[in-house]
């Protein structure tokens, strides 16, 4: 009990030291006053960054699941295009980069074999490459040109959680500090930014109050063996890596789908017996963010009909989704592309009280390490 501060399992206590990792990680990079964000390890020059044609993205498991919400970030933000690879499929299909692409490695070890070797590969063909990593002095860091580190503290559950958000965030400012050296944002663009930045830490502190409500959703669903999760656009990777969680420690089948593609198959699964866990926030400034969330209220009103049984996860304040979900868990609302930090929480708590409930090992899952370090 005692290293886990007062919490039955680290999973628990990871998840609660959110707000604390987020801090540690974002506050020495961010400069309100001259809006700057500074990432000083990163050691690839201005002149390079703002002739690179293309990003790729390498990682495994959860850190990829960031990577997939960083290639938002990047593309809205520095309007550059970015790849998403699984690390252990990158060397298959002959990656096309040379020194007009950078690589950007991500994991909370930095030991994981199949990213390890990827950025091996990455820079064998001239990329220059950035690590993204939570262990100081850890092999993929050793390795690359630049490093930013995530300073979520030492994870020891398992399952991924507090390293999830960091790497999230770290994205963030990777995205903002790109879109600043390109040009792309203004300087008052960046402090809009750094100020939703600032913000997210104490959001997420809020959010952390709705683990009895997670808890009550474990004791309705813990029998249950199959449970979809679906998010749009950037809320897709938080749905996937909801369902990694869901899989890891509790055992139950989960697929994380993009919403608009539940037609195109799942669909015909939707009834009583397959939960449905979606997110449905909505950025009210941004009219893309809109759109995005009436089409997932269609859906939503879809899966009903079909007798779904649908648990929302919801912008703060939002009654229409309220009185047409089965349960809904609100987050504090903020820009779009922060918001996949305020949603995962609920998730993770929600897989936590499932495996809990189902009296499972949550920190050690059976046959699952926590670095994979070899392939
Ligand atoms: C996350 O909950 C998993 N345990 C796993 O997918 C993990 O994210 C993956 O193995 C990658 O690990 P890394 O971040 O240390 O490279």
């Amino acid at each position: 009990m005692a290293d886990k501060g007062g919490f039955p399992h680290y999973m628990v206590k990871e998840i609660f030291e959110q707000p604390q990792g987020l801090r540690n990680t974002i506050a020495p990079r961010v400069f309100l006053d001259e809006g700057v964000v500074r990432l000083d390890d990163v050691r690839i020059s201005a002149e390079e960054l703002r002739a690179l044609r293309r990003i790729n993205i390498v990682a495994s498991g959860t850190s990829r699941h960031a990577g997939m919400a960083g290639q938002y970030m990047i593309q809205d933000l520095a309007d550059l295009p970015v790849e998403v690879d699984y690390a252990s499929e990158f060397e298959y299909r002959n990656p096309l980069i040379g020194r007009s692409e950078l690589t950007i490695v991500i994991t909370q070890s930095g030991e994981t074999a199949d990213t390890t070797a990827a950025q091996r590969e990455a820079r064998a063909k001239g990329s220059r490459t950035v690590a993204i990593s939570n262990v100081e002095g850890s092999t993929i860091a050793r390795e690359a040109d630049g490093v930013l580190y995530t300073h979520a503290g030492p994870e020891i559950s398992i399952a991924s959680t507090k390293a999830f958000t960091a790497q999230m965030a770290v994205l963030f400012m990777f995205a903002v500090y790109l879109g600043q050296v390109r040009g792309k944002l203004s300087k008052e663009q960046v402090r809009s930014h750094i100020r939703e930045l600032l913000d997210l830490p104490g959001k997420v502190e809020a959010v952390l109050g709705c683990a009895p409500d997670c808890e009550r959703l474990a004791d309705k669903f813990h029998r249950v063996q199959d449970f979809l999760f679906m998010g749009r656009a950037i809320h897709y990777p938080v749905a996937m890596d909801g369902a990694l969680k869901l899989k890891e420690v509790s055992y139950v089948h989960a697929e994380g789908y993009p919403t608009g593609e539940t037609k195109h198959g799942p669909n015909a699964l939707i009834d009583e017996s397959l939960p449905v866990m979606i997110i449905a926030t909505c950025d009210r400034n941004d009219a893309g963010s809109v759109l995005r969330y009436e089409k997932s209220m269609a859906n939503i009103k879809g899966f009903k009909q079909q007798s779904g049984r649908v648990i929302a996860i919801a912008s703060q304040g939002d009654e229409a989704l309220r009185k047409l979900a089965d349960h809904t868990i609100f987050v504090p609302t903020a820009t779009e592309l922060l918001l996949p930090i305020l949603e995962i929480v609920p998730l993770q708590l929600f897989a936590y009280y499932m495996a809990v409930r189902r009296g499972l090992d949550v920190d050690r899952p059976r046959n699952l390490v926590k670095s994979v370090t070899r392939e």
